[in-house]
């Protein structure tokens, strides 16, 4: 396994890959991985064979998180990251500083000739002005431009996202088809803990007590699926009536509960088997995301 830290060096080995015809699998993650980290990079595997390329980004990209947000304390453990990786068959874990990714945010002398150097942001105008998108403003913003140069640096022909950020697919496959860019996007099924709690690494934040209360998330899932399995239900009366079953849990702080189609994450009237749920929850100062489909 190589370990990949400038820009120059990975873009350097995705074109020599390509002109040799050799296929790229990518996973890009904020570190501090978990087993629904692994299930990617196994279907990214799956999807090139043994004679293509694992590549695996870990980068906390500063633009996606706003000032109040939990940048700095984002949970970082690389030594632990790269055994897994290693352990795991990936070929090359891209490292990247910020001072790479965002060489002019960074350069002092030329914020100061020109504050506004780092100038282009991708930015998808549908999808993202929706759940996440309203909870938090500049997040996809930050999300569609890391992405968009990180498949410029590694050139994949096949990349893989976790269910678990529904809306974060979504936006990319868009973002994809709408810019045309030459890969193939996969979105792996959400890995979840033995009693259900969805894995993140965001988990780390939560006390015991919080912990034990952060699986209503899951149950919240499984009671809207029950409560649809015969008849169509109006969206309302479930948001109601899941916004007080997740309230029970003494620590939960509803953020959202969110009923939508799954093509354009439209709000829907009426809620019927298909469509899919998104909730955000917090307990403590810790957020958390869960979503599937009804
Ligand atoms: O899902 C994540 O971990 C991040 O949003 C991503 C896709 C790596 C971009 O920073």
């Amino acid at each position: 396994m190589r370990i990949v830290p400038t820009v120059a060096a990975m873009q350097k080995l995705g074109l020599r890959w390509k002109r040799a015809g050799v296929k790229i699998g990518f996973v890009p993650t904020m570190g501090y991985l978990h087993d629904g980290h692994l299930s990617l990079v196994r279907e990214a595997r799956k999807r090139i064979g043994q004679n293509g390329v694992v590549v695996v980004s870990i980068y906390v990209n500063p633009t996606q998180f706003a000032p109040t947000e939990d940048l700095s304390e984002y949970p970082r453990d690389l030594k632990r990251d790269l055994q897994m990786c290693r352990a795991a068959g990936v070929d090359i874990v891209f490292t990247p500083s910020d001072a790479e990714i965002y060489p002019e945010r960074q350069n002092p002398k030329s914020e100061i000739r020109n504050p506004q150097l780092f100038s282009t942001y991708v930015v998808e105008e549908k999808l993202s002005r929706v759940m996440e998108g309203l909870a938090r403003p500049a997040h996809f913003r930050g999300v569609t431009t890391v992405v968009a140069k990180l498949f410029n640096l590694v050139l994949p022909d096949v990349a893989v996202f976790g269910q678990k950020d529904f809306q974060q697919a979504a936006i990319i496959r868009r973002m994809v088809t709408n810019l045309n860019f030459p890969v193939q996007i996969i979105v792996a099924p959400t890995r979840r803990e033995p009693d259900g709690l969805a894995m993140s690494s965001r988990n780390k934040y939560l006390d015991t007590e919080q912990r034990a209360q952060a699986v209503i998330l899951f149950h919240a899932l499984l009671a809207a699926k029950r409560a649809v399995a015969k008849n169509a239900v109006p969206a309302a009366r479930l948001k109601r009536d899941l916004a007080e079953f997740i309230t029970a849990a003494p620590q939960a702080r509803l953020d959202y509960v969110e009923f939508f189609d799954p093509e354009t994450l439209q709000p829907v009237a009426r809620v019927t088997r298909g469509a899919h749920l998104a909730l955000a929850v917090y307990f403590g100062k810790t957020r958390l995301i869960d979503n599937d489909r009804l």
